[in-house]
């Protein structure tokens, strides 16, 4: 059987005529000046995210000068093209809205233009799960390159990053601790260099989970975006595409269900954003695997936080770097690993740890008798209120508040939260339960980052720091306090929480994992008898076919069109 056709022959665009498409595209590439012996290399193609708008991956063109280098130096031809790229701080209403699109325009320009293999530049929040959910659907030999983190600044001589100093100092200038003079000397600091978040937010936890899937060159997760060490990983990832597209070694051969397992004991090993498991199930549910919440929570009990890294613990990417990176981690969890499972070295995890130089003292990594904290940083919840699920991250949340009982104080969306949060009308106090409702999925729409309720004024004047908040939506990686989230049903679609009114009584149990709205069954029903929910709609465009087809967090917000036809299992648990 003669071998699919590669390289620039791949793929060719349809003229109904083979050797003339052949033709033509050598014609046209020719005029950029290549010559035949070029064109003849396997092609490796770059995803190029730099953008103005996105200062997280402000280092892409060295990036990809040096990705160029690598591929060059193992007998590829490196073609670098654009697609979306999403920063945080730059998309409305929310970058999540956009990750779906990013996915879908990564997969495509994979699928159409001709290339063996591609390495995805990706760091800020959104895009690496984007272009792992986009090449997982492509199906072609891919690798993951991290932009890497920011550096840190210094704030009178207290180091800072953002961002979970951004939300440390905002919190201190909304109970009027410090002046406007401070928080604008804060913000030039909080961002030192280029690069993705210096925390364990989302940005690092998608940086530690692709070198757990096994996608990046060893120790692609932790060098800093400015650092000699991020251009030599870019320069191995080149050559290591080349020798991917030799061996054809497609990712489904890397993202199987031990890869992602392996995946989900790093996410809880490193106390990682919550926003890690909505992105860890939607790559999944590309691959057709389930992820199976309430094993997830099982894995929490035996994985403890070994990471010491804020927000929950002290430490920034960089120190994590210095420690020896992923390595040590993973080193430290190896009893909890499937260290079976092949990597983009087309090596095993296992193999990879071997070779991997010598552990060294350091104080970043914790051994697995002194964890951070004793359980993974992930509680999946449950009750009347969540029928289909909630959690919370428990590592970030007040041990004060993680069984508790209050009274709702609720905010029907955003706008009506924006509006009363701060007023010193509004009836609140300490031992309350905020509930945002609206900003699930399709309910802002795009799952916001907006489930980490800003303590209300008055009491962040009277020096409360936390309150139980409870919501559909999402929360940074970089924020803490006793939060629960991702709940499903969310409220636009008609959820329990739509039907919360101000004075119910909600019962949190982090210990029993429960969630509990103390309303009878009966008045509930009457409430959402009385007042039938009309989910949100659109006349046109992306926001249309998002609103059509955009699923729950329980199905990684992905797209129900996009996810794989072909269901292969569940995760963990499936050992194929
Ligand atoms: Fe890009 Fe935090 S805003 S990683």
């Amino acid at each position: 059987m003669s071998n699919p056709p590669s390289g620039m022959k791949k793929g060719l665009t349809q003229y109904g005529d083979q050797g003339f498409s052949l033709f033509l595209r050598k014609a046209f590439i020719k005029g950029a000046g290549y010559t035949d012996a070029a064109l003849d290399r396997p092609v490796i193609g770059i995803a190029n995210t730099g953008s103005a708008y996105n200062p997280c991956h402000g280092n892409a063109p060295q990036l990809i000068e040096a990705v160029k280098r690598g591929v060059m130096l193992a007998g590829g031809l490196p073609m670098d093209f654009p697609t979306i790229s999403i920063h945080e701080s730059f998309a409305q209403p929310t970058s999540m809205f956009l990750r779906n699109l990013m996915s879908i325009d990564t997969e495509e320009m994979i699928r159409a233009q001709p290339m063996d293999a591609v390495v995805l530049i990706g760091g800020c929040d959104k895009t690496v799960p984007a272009q792992l959910m986009g090449a997982a659907s492509a199906g072609i030999p891919a690798i993951q390159l991290i932009t890497g983190s920011m550096l840190t600044g210094s704030h009178r001589s207290e180091r800072v990053g953002a961002c979970t100093d951004c939300r440390r100092y905002w919190g201190k200038f909304r109970a009027e601790e410090i002046d406007a003079q401070e928080i604008a000397a804060v913000n030039n600091q909080l961002v030192a260099s280029v690069g993705t978040c210096s925390v364990m937010g989302t940005a690092s936890t998608m940086a530690c989970i692709a070198e757990a899937l096994g996608m990046t060159v060893p120790g692609g997760a932790s060098p800093p975006a400015v650092s000699a060490d991020r251009i030599r990983i870019a320069e191995l990832t080149g050559a290591q595409a080349v020798q991917m597209a030799k061996d054809r070694l497609t990712i489904d051969k890397i993202l199987t269900a031990k890869a992602f397992e392996n995946a989900m004991r790093v996410l809880l090993a490193i106390g990682g954003s919550t926003n890690g498991i909505v992105h860890l199930t939607a790559i999944a549910g590309r691959m057709g695997f389930e992820v199976d919440m309430q094993a997830l929570d099982r894995m929490g009990n035996e994985t403890p936080v070994l990471l010491d890294l804020k927000p929950s613990g002290a430490h920034y990417m960089e120190d994590f770097h210095d420690a020896g990176g992923m390595a040590t981690l993973l080193r430290e969890l190896k009893p909890l690993l499937h260290l079976d499972a092949l990597t983009v070295t087309g090596r095993t995890l296992g193999e990879e740890l071997e070779r991997a130089a010598p552990p060294f003292q350091q104080d970043v990594v914790r051994p697995m008798a002194q964890p951070i904290y004793p359980q993974g940083g992930i509680a999946v919840l449950q009750g009347n209120l969540a029928p289909g699920g909630a959690i919370i991250k428990q590592s970030a949340a007040h041990p004060d508040l993680m069984e508790h009982e209050g009274r709702a104080v609720v905010f029907e969306n955003l706008e009506d939260m924006a509006n009363r949060i701060d007023s010193d009308e509004l009836d609140v106090n300490a031992d309350d339960v905020l509930v945002l409702k609206n900003i699930g999925p399709q309910g802002a729409p795009g799952m916001p980052e907006a489930g980490y309720m800003p303590i209300p004024r008055k009491l962040a004047r009277a020096g409360v720091k936390d309150i139980v908040r409870i919501s559909d939506g999402r929360m940074s990686g970089t924020a803490f306090g006793t939060i629960v989230l991702h709940v499903i049903p969310e409220s636009a679609i008609g959820g329990p929480l739509a039907y919360v009114q101000n004075g119910d009584r909600i019962q949190l149990s982090v210990k029993n994992r429960s969630l509990q709205l103390k309303v009878s069954e009966a008045e509930l029903a009457r409430r959402m008898r009385e007042r039938p929910i009309t989910p949100p709609q659109a006349d046109r465009g992306y926001r249309k076919l998002y609103l059509q087809t955009v699923t729950q967090a329980d199905q990684g917000v992905d797209f129900d069109f996009l996810r794989a036809s072909e269901q292969r299992g569940t995760i963990p648990g499936n050992k194929k």
